[in-house]
């Protein structure tokens, strides 16, 4: 006689168990939006079907997931997708997982960009998920943007990305290193906005990061060399070239780095600003003007 398929119900319970077990935070949360995808359904009607009886493929795909999970993959990497300023982006391992901290930065270039509707020149380096770039396109909606990533895969996510939020035939990508000469040149400027969310961890701490981070994120996006500066050292270097006179900088800082950054950025010709805060009260944002 063959068991009885398991109810959605036991599904989570099982899930969250296992989650509880592996010391993940929110365990129930977690697995109830892993079942939802497992199972390709909503939260709301999870809610609603608890009882009736899951075929059995999305028990064994809810299974593996929460594996993934007890091994400490990013949630966002098994969904595919994390919500950044109220926007889905589609991620994968080869790119960050936007963080809600870097929403500082859009803040920031809304409050400092006086008109909404003018054909702004915006360029981010190291555009990784997009986040940044195509949020701040959806709120210009006649800016173009150019974006530069040294990972080709990362620039994929981006142009995904990209036409699904609307905004593809505004951008253009370029696959460029900061540590390679002659890279500004190839960005087409200059631009009236230019942001950037650099890799800012110093090499030696990255290991010591939580596992989500350390194991599973890509270290190009995270590894800032051995003082953590080395990318903010080239980017402040082209700053200046790349933004017309009276355009706006806007980079995300490590915690304790704003000051080590509006140095870079001063010694570099710009005028750097009081950076913005977080919703942690971190010095997040450094701005600085051409
Ligand atoms: C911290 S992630 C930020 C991604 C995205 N802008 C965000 O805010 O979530 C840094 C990005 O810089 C890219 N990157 C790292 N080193 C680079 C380099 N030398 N030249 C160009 N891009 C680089 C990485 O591939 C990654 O996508």
């Amino acid at each position: 006689m063959r068991a009885a398929a398991a109810s959605y119900d036991a599904l989570l319970r099982d899930a969250a168990v296992a989650l509880t077990a592996a010391g993940i935070d929110n365990a129930r949360f977690e697995a109830r939006l892993l079942l939802a995808h497992a199972a390709g359904v909503t939260i709301e009607w999870l809610i609603a079907h608890g009882g009736d009886a899951a075929p059995p493929v999305v028990a064994e795909t809810l299974r593996e997931f929460t594996a993934r999970r007890v091994r400490r993959e990013p949630m966002a990497y098994i969904l595919g997708e994390r919500e950044f300023w109220g926007l889905p982006f589609k991620v994968s391992p080869v790119v960050l997982v936007p963080r809600p901290d870097s929403e500082t930065l859009i803040e920031a270039a809304l409050a400092l960009m006086p008109s909404r509707t003018a054909p702004w020149r915006i360029a981010d380096l190291g555009v990784g998920s997009g986040c940044l770039l195509l949020t701040l396109l959806r709120e210009f909606p006649n800016a173009r943007g150019v974006g530069m990533d040294a990972s080709a895969a990362a620039l994929a996510v981006t142009q995904a990305n990209a036409e699904a939020l609307g905004v593809a035939a505004r951008l253009r990508l370029v696959e460029a290193d900061w540590r390679q000469p002659v890279w500004a040149e190839r960005l087409g400027g200059p631009f009236d906005l230019l942001v950037s969310n650099p890799p800012y961890i110093e090499t030696a701490a990255i290991a010591g990061l939580m596992p989500d981070v350390a194991r599973f994120e890509p270290h190009l996006a995270l590894d800032g060399g051995p003082d953590g500066l080395v990318a903010y050292r080239a980017i402040a270097e082209a700053a200046a070239g790349l933004v017309v006179p009276g355009g706006q900088v806007l980079i995300e800082a490590g915690e304790g780095q704003a000051p080590e950054i509006s140095a870079l950025l001063l010694t570099a010709g710009l005028r750097p600003g009081h950076p913005w805060k977080d919703l942690g009260g971190i010095d997040r944002i450094v701005p600085a003007t051409h």
